[in-house]
């Protein structure tokens, strides 16, 4: 298949008269896939109605198809033609973060969309993206757009459209191209069926953000626990990993050095994550820089593109520095450690 690569600018006016755009949401209109840039990461889009153009997104991935998709909205009035039963803290969260990066999972109306979104649930998660070009593809269109990571299954979501391209050209319609996307990371799904909302995933929208506005706000033990089934099925399988082992070092940037000695002395080539405050501290055959500690947001948005970035690179172990666990640092470490399959050392 010969993918289409469109360069358009976030900034444009007129993004919902551009020829590009229009020309996208035809291609979304005849249940093709198309690439797109949110805030978060670039996301795979197809028409959330039908079940042949879901599946095309299943394929393009490799994605296990027990893991259900998020629903792309521009309106709010979009929620009520696809979810039912809605609580009235649910109307908080929507005038305070969207648009933005927090997904809601709520009841699915019946018939609403294909079975293939939902993986057979009886809910559906929902999210409208802050992002123009985003918005403008889903108004044009005029479809709630099911949207994955625009990945290859198992690989780290893509930021740039250069990621997307490296995995998935050839494979899918079209990919806009609206430079790097702002947050980085996924964005936080809330599961609002239960009294006490719970956090499936942690990203771009904080425990705490949530907490500030509604009250209580749970987390999804599981995600923390060995050998327990996370709640939100795409959180059990492993996810963006470097094609080389990765160690979450919890200490100094010193014991990190020992660590990358030792391996350098074992005739290893070690790779080093490291922060714009301490990079200085190592001496290992590739070092990169994931923004600044002072700054997590600027981790988070880093992140991916230094994981792939590790790929590039001749390195056959890598250590990363850890992070604290709260604010947008909960996502930053869970993403991290899934990385890592959950390989950690303590000082
Ligand atoms: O920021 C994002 O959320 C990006 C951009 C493109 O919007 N999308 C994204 O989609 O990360 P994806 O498919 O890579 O992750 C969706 C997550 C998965 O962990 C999936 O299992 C979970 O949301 N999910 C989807 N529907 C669900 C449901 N009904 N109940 C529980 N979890 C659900
Ligand atoms: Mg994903």
């Amino acid at each position: 298949m010969d993918t289409k690569i469109w360069v358009v600018n976030n900034f444009d006016e007129q993004l919902e008269s551009n020829p590009q755009i229009i020309e996208a949401a035809k291609l979304l209109s005849n249940n093709e896939v198309v690439a797109f840039p949110t805030e978060t990461v670039y996301g795979l889009g197809a028409n959330a109605s039908s079940d042949e153009a879901v599946a095309k997104i299943f394929e393009a991935k490799g994605r296990p198809s027990d893991n259900p998709l998020i629903v792309h909205i521009a309106h709010s009035e979009q929620l009520t033609n696809i979810a039912v039963d809605i609580p009235e803290f649910v109307d908080v969260l929507i005038k305070e973060f969207w648009p933005g990066p927090l997904t809601l999972v709520l009841k699915k109306k019946n018939g609403a969309v294909g079975e293939k979104v939902t993986a057979g649930l009886e809910t559906i998660a929902v999210r409208m993206p802050d992002h123009p070009i985003a918005l403008a593809l889903i108004k044009v269109a005029n479809l709630p757009l099911a949207a994955p990571s625009a990945n290859l299954s198992g690989k780290p979501s893509p930021t740039v459209a250069k990621h997307v391209i490296t995995d998935l050209n050839g494979r899918i319609s079209a990919i806009i191209d609206g430079g790097s996307t702002g947050v980085g990371l996924e964005s936080t799904v809330l599961d609002c069926t239960a009294d006490i909302p719970v956090i499936l995933r942690p990203g771009g929208v904080t425990k705490e953000q949530l907490e500030a506005v509604i009250g209580q706000v749970s987390i999804d033990h599981s995600l923390f626990e060995e050998g327990q089934a996370p709640k939100s099925p795409g959180m059990k399988y492993t996810h963006y990993a470097p094609k080389s082992p990765l160690t979450v070092v919890f200490g100094s940037p010193q014991f990190l050095q020992r660590l990358v000695d030792k391996q350098k002395m074992a005739g290893l080539r070690v790779g080093v994550l490291a922060t714009e405050e301490t990079k200085d501290s190592y001496q290992a055959d590739t070092t990169l820089v994931c923004g600044l500690r002072a700054d997590l947001p600027s981790v988070a948005s880093q992140l991916y593109d230094v994981l792939r970035t590790f790929d590039e690179k001749s390195v056959d172990i890598i250590y990363s520095e850890s992070f604290p666990q709260d604010g947008v640092g909960q996502a930053i470490m869970n993403r991290l450690l899934k990385a890592a399959g959950n390989e950690v050392i303590h000082e």
